[in-house]
């Protein structure tokens, strides 16, 4: 009886450990920051193209905004060997993917890479089912820093099961690559992906439209920004350093107004999501540019605290949004979601709150005087000190935001 006893306890003391998946704890302390091939050229990718992306995120200045992976995404493949490596389309990287991540390592930029958890990718190509462990391997050894894990042709497979088998693979090469799940939200992976991956899409796939939805017919649908915004909400608690939603890349510069464009680059950032750029960052107009170069607006989004923002509330068309930052400010911002320009008078006052849910921080506009920075205009427009005379007005115009940035006055 006692022997059984101790073979009992042995058992429990080594055998039963849950299998813990240990993704690069240092990575993507704040959300991480590229390019990605999908949202403007799907699947037409090659050296060429990718080598001038690259000069191109040195010379427009994204890679010193902070922009610094360059991720394939769906198409790069070829065949697998006899051995069963992965190997890609010599026909589009004739001189391989090694030589490509040298060439973006030189340019300062990290190189990012796409696969799938089931034995095709979206579009077809090989999936890495079954050959997780090879192919996490020969991304090591191509230098590859960056893996976007698909969910296509997987309808045998447990979710949680296959991105840990993939994360303990990338653990195991010892080389730090960040994982990026993008299994849609199907699962709620914020509720158990924290250990096992460094983002994971919300949502599944964009669309260039502002507002709307595209229904393929075939189960296939895709929504714009509006509607994966709306799909974030009760999800911030599961967001943190290391570990954040995904609502997907972004469209911005790809044909949407100025206005649109400010706004979705805007509530990314106050979601504190994974900033991927989806245009041909070769050829951006001067407004996109200075959407996606607006340094202050990206503070916003790489913020330390690292604490997805909280909508407020709503007031017909507009939405009020708080973000608390590290050094005891607070992101603010109004989106006007209809079309219709509309004139709001901020009362500060009615402002006063703490965030139970995540941070605990509170705002206190009673006693603390916060000086307003416009970061969109790039001036300091005030305080919220207690109006004696006029509460301020602003007009936001159709389909755009107000962002400020408060801090409090010393
Ligand atoms: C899925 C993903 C997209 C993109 C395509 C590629 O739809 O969600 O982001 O990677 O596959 O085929």
């Amino acid at each position: 009886m006692k022997k059984h006893l101790l073979y009992l306890l042995t058992f429990l003391a080594c055998g039963i450990h849950p299998i813990q998946a240990q993704k690069f704890e240092e990575l993507a302390r704040t959300p991480q920051m590229g390019w990605n091939s999908w949202n403007k050229f799907s699947g037409n990718i090659n050296e060429e193209l990718i080598k001038e992306v690259a000069d191109a995120m040195v010379s427009t200045g994204l890679r010193d905004a902070g922009y610094i992976y360059l991720n394939l995404d769906d198409c790069w493949h070829g065949e697998r060997d006899s051995l069963g490596f992965i190997q890609c389309d010599s026909k589009r990287f004739p001189s391989g993917i090694k030589a490509l991540a040298d060439y973006v390592h030189s340019r300062g930029l990290k190189l990012g890479i796409y696969s799938d958890a089931g034995r095709k990718t979206c579009a077809g190509r090989p999936g890495s089912f079954g050959h997780e462990y090879q192919d996490a391997m020969q991304y090591a050894k191509w230098g590859i820093d960056y893996l976007k894990y698909d969910w296509c042709d997987s309808e045998d497979i447990n979710p949680r099961g296959a991105y840990s088998l993939m994360s303990n693979a990338l653990r195991a090469t010892g080389r730090p690559i960040l994982f990026s799940m993008c299994e849609w939200g199907q699962s709620k992976p914020w509720t158990w992906a924290a250990n096992i991956a460094h983002s994971w899409r919300t949502t599944g796939d964009i669309y260039n439209a502002f507002d709307g939805t595209l229904d393929h017919g075939n189960g296939f649908v895709q929504q714009g920004v509006l509607q994966i915004l709306d799909m974030q909400h009760g999800l911030r608690r599961y967001a943190g350093p290391g570990h954040w939603n995904d609502p997907d890349m972004l469209e911005v510069g790809n044909g949407q107004t100025v206005n649109e464009d400010r706004a979705h680059f805007t509530m990314w950032c106050m979601l504190a999501a994974p900033l991927i750029l989806g245009n041909d960052v070769r050829n951006m107009t001067e407004e996109t540019r200075n959407i996606l170069l607006n340094k202050e607006v990206i503070a916003v989004n790489q913020d330390t605290l690292g604490v997805q923002g909280l909508r407020f509330g709503r007031i017909g068309q507009l939405e009020i949004w708080f973000k608390p930052l590290a050094d005891g400010d607070w992101a603010f911002c109004i989106l006007n979601r209809g079309t219709i320009p509309t004139t709001y008078t901020i009362d500060w006052q009615q402002f006063n709150f703490t965030d139970e849910e995540v941070s605990k921080r509170s705002t206190n506009f009673d006693t603390i005087d916060y000086q307003i920075y416009d970061l969109w205009k790039h001036k300091y427009i005030g305080t919220t000190h207690k109006q004696t005379q006029k509460k301020p007005q602003v007009e936001i115009p159709g389909r755009d935001v107000i962002l400020y940035r408060l801090s409090p006055k010393k």
